[in-house]
């Protein structure tokens, strides 16, 4: 299987149109059923070793804060064929969304994350106008059989006020992507294991202290 044609140019343009305009979008089924399906049975099945508690806070100052976030993260490298075939669909986007919008994205990173049953992250932002080089966020949901009694919806604020743009229930396939600087967000308690990928785009601004306040 061609990972790097998963998508097509009409999903980029969606992208990228709602990028530019609202600056969110939801794609409820993102990549084919069964790569989801695979990246969900390697996450499932990683060892507990490769998971960290997640981190807040700069790098030289990181710590983990269980009050903040409580989640799990394991980054995704290239020599896992799954979680490459991932980050070769991610890298396609990148090149896409350089093309239409001209944002100068040099990178993109990912890990994995585990909520256990009770584990939640608090209301923040992921990044600060010239503290971060993330520019956009994306967070894709590997949970078959996810519904509203389970919890754990990513909750979306507006940018200027308290207001709740979108209450997200972390279903299989969905895909969210977001601008990093512009939208508060929290995860509430998930009732049950829940499992995504969290991931950044980045620009190479060697001018900011180049450090990303989260993980
Ligand atoms: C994050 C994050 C949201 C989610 O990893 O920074 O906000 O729904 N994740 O998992
Ligand atoms: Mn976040």
């Amino acid at each position: 299987m061609d990972n790097t044609t998963l998508l097509t140019e009409l999903v980029y343009d969606q992208i990228a149109d709602s990028l530019a305009g609202d600056g969110y979008i939801i794609l409820p089924n993102f990549l084919p059923d069964e790569t989801t399906q695979q990246l969900y049975k390697h996450v499932c099945n990683l060892p507990d070793k490769e998971f960290k508690m997640a981190g807040v806070g700069r790098n030289n100052e990181k710590q983990v804060d269980y009050k903040i976030r409580s989640d799990q993260t394991s980054w995704l490298a290239s020599d896992a064929i799954i979680e490459n075939a991932y980050l070769s669909v991610m890298e396609e986007c990148r090149k896409e969304l350089n093309r239409r919008l001209f944002l100068g994205l040099f990178d993109y990173e990912a890990h994995f994350a585990h909520y256990a049953k009770g584990s939640y992250y608090q209301r923040h932002i992921d990044a600060f106008k010239g503290l971060s080089s993330r520019v956009i966020t994306t967070v894709f949901y590997l949970n078959s059989d996810w519904n509203e009694e389970h919890g754990g919806e990513l909750v979306i604020y507006s940018p200027d006020s308290n207001e709740v743009l979108h209450r997200i229930l972390p279903k299989f396939g969905k895909m969210v992507i977001f601008l990093s600087d512009r939208f508060p967000h929290e995860v509430l308690a998930a009732k049950q294991d829940r499992y995504s990928i969290s991931g950044w785009f980045r620009v190479n601004n060697s001018n900011s202290l180049a450090v990303d306040p989260f993980n």
